[in-house]
C-alpha cells in the first residue's frame, strides 16, 4: 500500500511512519516541516489547512489511505475540525480511505456508557476538557461527512512513547482498561494497531467493513497478540 501520514513528525505520526515503512509499505510523510527521507519514506511539506496542496500530495503518489494524526498545542478545535473536513473532502474525491487518530474523550465511560469520557471528571480533569472536546468534535465531523470512507481510532486514556510489543486489545466505542486497571498503550503499539487496521481493511474495501464499526479503540495487552476480537 501507499500510506500518507499527515502529522508525520508527531508522537503518533512518526511511529506510524516507522511501522508502515518497516512493513514494506510506501509512506508519504506529510507535515509542514516533514521528516528526512528514509527507506520507503517520502517526505512532503504540506499544510493541512491547504486543500489544493493536500490534494496534489495525495493524488501525485496515488495513496491508498491517509492517516490523520495532526494536533496543535494549545488545542485549536477550529483547526482540528477544519483540517479533518479538508482531509475527508479530498479523500472522498480521490476515493481513498481515512484513518483518524483522535482522542479518548470521544469514547463512552465504561461505568456509564451514557457519559462521554470527555465529560467525565474521573478521566478528564478540567484543564484537559478543551482537548477532549476537540477530539469529540473531530469525531462528529467524521460522522457528519456524507461521502468519506473513514474510521476513527480513539487511544486509551494514556498514550505515550514506549516499547513496541505488538500486543494490544481492540474494542469499539467504550474506553478500555488493561488487566492492571490502566487505560494505556504505547505510541509504538498504537502504530501497530493503525497499520493492522489498514492492512486488514485492504485497498478496494471500505475501511469500516471488516469490523463493521467506524469508531474503535485499543489498549495495551500483556496476554494475547494483536488483532484480538473486539471487546
Ligand atoms: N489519550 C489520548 O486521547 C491522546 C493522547 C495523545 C495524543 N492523542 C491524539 O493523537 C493524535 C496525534 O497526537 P500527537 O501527540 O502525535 O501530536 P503531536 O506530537 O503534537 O504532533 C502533531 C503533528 O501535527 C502536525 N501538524 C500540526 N499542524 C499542522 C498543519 N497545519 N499541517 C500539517 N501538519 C500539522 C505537526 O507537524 P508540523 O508542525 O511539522 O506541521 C506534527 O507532526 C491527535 O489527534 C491527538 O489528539 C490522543
Amino acid at each position: 500500500m501507499t500510506i500518507a501520514v499527515l502529522g508525520a513528525t508527531g508522537m503518533v505520526g512518526s511511529r506510524v511512519v516507522g511501522e508502515a515503512g518497516a512493513r514494506g509499505h510506501r509512506v508519504l510523510a506529510l507535515s509542514r516541516k516533514p521528516p528526512g527521507q528514509g527507506p520507503n519514506v517520502t517526505p512532503v511539506a504540506v499544510d493541512a489547512n491547504d486543500p489544493s496542496a493536500l490534494r496534489e500530495a495525495l493524488t501525485g503518489a496515488t495513496a491508498d489511505a491517509v492517516v490523520l494524526t495532526v494536533r496543535t498545542l494549545p488545542v485549536d478545535q477550529e483547526f482540528l475540525v477544519g483540517a479533518t473536513r479538508t482531509v475527508l473532502d479530498v479523500a472522498a474525491r480521490l476515493g481513498i480511505r481515512v484513518l483518524v487518530v483522535g482522542g479518548a474523550g470521544a469514547l463512552r465511560s465504561p461505568e456509564d456508557r451514557g457519559l462521554l469520557v470527555a465529560d467525565n471528571p474521573a478521566y478528564v480533569p478540567d484543564e484537559w476538557r478543551p482537548v477532549a472536546a476537540a477530539g469529540t468534535a473531530q469525531l462528529r465531523a467524521c460522522q457528519a461527512h456524507p461521502d468519506a470512507d473513514w474510521a476513527y481510532l480513539s487511544p486509551p486514556a494514556l498514550l505515550e512513547p514506549g516499547d513496541r510489543t505488538g500486543r494490544y486489545r481492540r474494542g469499539t466505542d467504550t474506553l478500555l482498561t488493561g488487566a492492571d486497571g490502566r487505560s494505556w498503550i504505547s505510541a509504538e503499539d498504537l502504530a501497530v494497531a493503525v497499520v493492522d487496521e489498514l492492512e486488514t481493511s485492504g485497498p478496494g474495501r471500505h475501511i469500516h467493513d471488516v469490523h463493521r464499526i467506524r469508531h474503535f479503540t485499543v489498549v495495551h495487552c500483556d496476554e494475547s497478540p494483536g488483532l484480538a476480537a473486539p471487546a
